[in-house]
């Protein structure tokens, strides 16, 4: 078809409604849908004319066909999209153990492009964990934008755990969710990917729609932490602005990256030449100060071994570092932009991230593996944990896991605070936080801080997501400004294993 109506997005985007018809001529008779609808079944007509049609006819045109205008009379809170991988068994595995009144209070469907592998996983969920309540299962490919619209309109809230990201048709999701007014979440921790959902932000927030990628373990988490940590600074003093914010991970050893995950950064070294400029970009995401081009903001400072006697350790490069740097440093800028009530954290906010290690020695051994991804894959080769797509960490290895986010921050004034997050395991830390998320969009959303926009996970779930998070088991914690962590635990667990 020749000459597609443009959809109501900002210039230059993919034009579902385009591929919106193209799929309906596939699934039905097009023509005759256009003909019945606007042109009193004559199907001559709609040839010359159907340009004539206006996005509201058509956006009415496929309520009509496809149901689901009222996003509370949806059959289910939330979906989740690309269930049937690794993920998606911790995902469900989250929801059956923790979400009360299911299928009277809350009501769920899981999706992917494979109804039994999505069938295989709940089974095996199941075994570990038995739950009475069946989720619906909704057949969708993302490439079709009649499933995807389907998906919508079928749910208050879609959450997305199909990667690697940037492989995906994602962004015709989220393009999905913006119109057909069914909020997004997902677990990316891929800068590229979300970096094209940016320019989505004022589009999602003038039609009312919360989109939250990177509500995961990685990404999520410190960016919530550092949310808390700058608000228990402010509140002690005045609202003084933050001035820096440092995070420091300290962990157990024994994890390991999912096939999914490691699937995930082989797809972006593998498009460095497209991407590398954009992940090389300290404000990526945006809240750029002074252009981006201070020296505290270069990403040279995410690379460094050095003393820190405050904490009692080694600093380390932290591989994710690269990615969260970006996504608190847009939550800085979204605080504002939003209104929210006590602003960003500091106009002139520095935040920095690194592990933290007992010695110079471990750091340089750890950090070594963690920035080559061959050294990474030969490690993990080695310990028999270099899993293929759908595989991860086992759950006696997964409930082993700890991590410990400690944060440093300074207000403008001198005044200092020392935080710390207590989690586990982060692919269990990713179901919790996706999952959480995707409750307060689909039972509390009128209690939310913001109805609209691309915003970060902190930024969209505000207090209630910290509680939420608090109140399923994550410890938020103010620590003495000289406490240190006990920095033998790791040398311990790895004498163990
Ligand atoms: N930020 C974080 O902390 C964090 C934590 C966990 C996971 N993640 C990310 O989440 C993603 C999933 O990880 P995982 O370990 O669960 O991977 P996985 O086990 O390989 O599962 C991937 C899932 O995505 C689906 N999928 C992949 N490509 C698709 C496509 N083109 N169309 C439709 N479905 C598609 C797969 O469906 P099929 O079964 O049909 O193949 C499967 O359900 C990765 O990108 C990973 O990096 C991020």
């Amino acid at each position: 078809m020749a000459n597609p109506p443009i959809v109501n997005g900002p210039d230059g985007f993919y034009e579902p409604r385009h591929q919106l018809l193209e799929d309906l001529i596939n699934k039905e008779n097009c023509t005759r849908i256009l003909a019945e609808e606007f042109f009193d079944g004559d199907e001559d007509m709609v040839e010359d004319n159907y340009q004539n049609i206006d996005e509201d006819e058509y956006k009415d045109l496929f309520f009509k066909r496809l149901g689901g205008r009222n996003r509370y009379q949806r059959p289910y809170h939330f979906v989740v999209y690309g269930a049937s991988g690794y993920t998606g068994s911790l995902v469900l595995e989250y929801i059956f153990q923790n979400v009360q009144g299911l299928g009277t209070d809350v009501t769920f469907a899981i999706a992917g492009r494979n109804p039994d592998k999505l069938r295989a996983r709940i089974e095996e969920v199941k075994q570990r964990i038995p739950n009475d309540y069946e989720p619906g299962i909704i057949k969708a490919n993302i490439d079709s934008a009649v499933d995807i619209r389907e998906l919508c309109i079928s749910a208050r809230c879609v959450i997305n755990i199909a990667g690697p990201f940037m492989l995906t048709n994602a962004a015709m999701l989220v393009e999905g969710c913006i119109e057909y007014d069914c909020d997004y979440v997902d677990v990316n921790g891929e800068v590229p990917f979300t970096h094209k959902l940016v320019p989505y932000h004022r589009w999602a927030k003038d039609t009312e729609v919360i989109i939250v990628p990177n509500a995961a373990g990685a990404g999520g988490l410190p960016d919530v932490g550092a949310f808390w940590t700058a608000q228990q600074l402010k509140k002690a003093n005045d609202g003084a602005e933050v001035q820096k914010m440092h995070m420091y991970l300290y962990g157990s050893p024994g994890g390991a990256p999912s096939g999914g995950t490691l699937a995930t950064r082989a797809a972006m070294t593998k498009n460095i030449a497209e991407v590398g400029a954009i992940m090389g970009n300290p404000f990526a995401l945006g809240g750029s100060i002074e252009n981006g081009k201070r020296p505290e903001d270069s990403d040279k400072n995410l690379n460094s071994i050095e003393h820190l006697p405050e904490y009692g350790g080694w600093t380390g490069p932290f591989t994710y570092a690269f990615f969260e740097t970006r996504l608190i440093r847009r939550s800085n800028w979204l605080l504002a932009e939003m209104g929210a009530p006590g602003g960003a954290y500091g106009r002139r906010l520095s935040y920095l991230e690194h592990l933290l290690f007992p010695s110079e020695e471990a750091a340089k051994a750890i950090a070594g593996s963690a920035t080559s991804s061959k050294k990474e894959e030969e490690k993990l080769k080695k310990e028999n944990k270099l899993y293929k797509l759908g595989e991860g960490l086992d759950y006696d290895r997964r409930k082993a896991m700890w991590a410990e986010y400690y944060f440093s921050a300074e207000t403008v004034d001198g005044a200092k605070i020392r935080t710390v997050v207590k989690a586990g395991d982060g692919y269990e830390e990713t179901a919790r936080m996706s999952v959480e998320m995707a409750l307060l969009c689909s039972t509390r959303r009128e209690k939310l801080p913001f109805q609209g926009g691309v915003l970060t996970p902190s930024v969209a779930g505000g207090d209630l997501l910290v509680d939420a998070l608090a109140a399923s088991g994550i410890k938020f914690e103010t620590v003495a400004e000289d406490f240190k962590p006990d920095l033998t635990r790791i040398t311990s667990l790895n004498n163990e294993e």
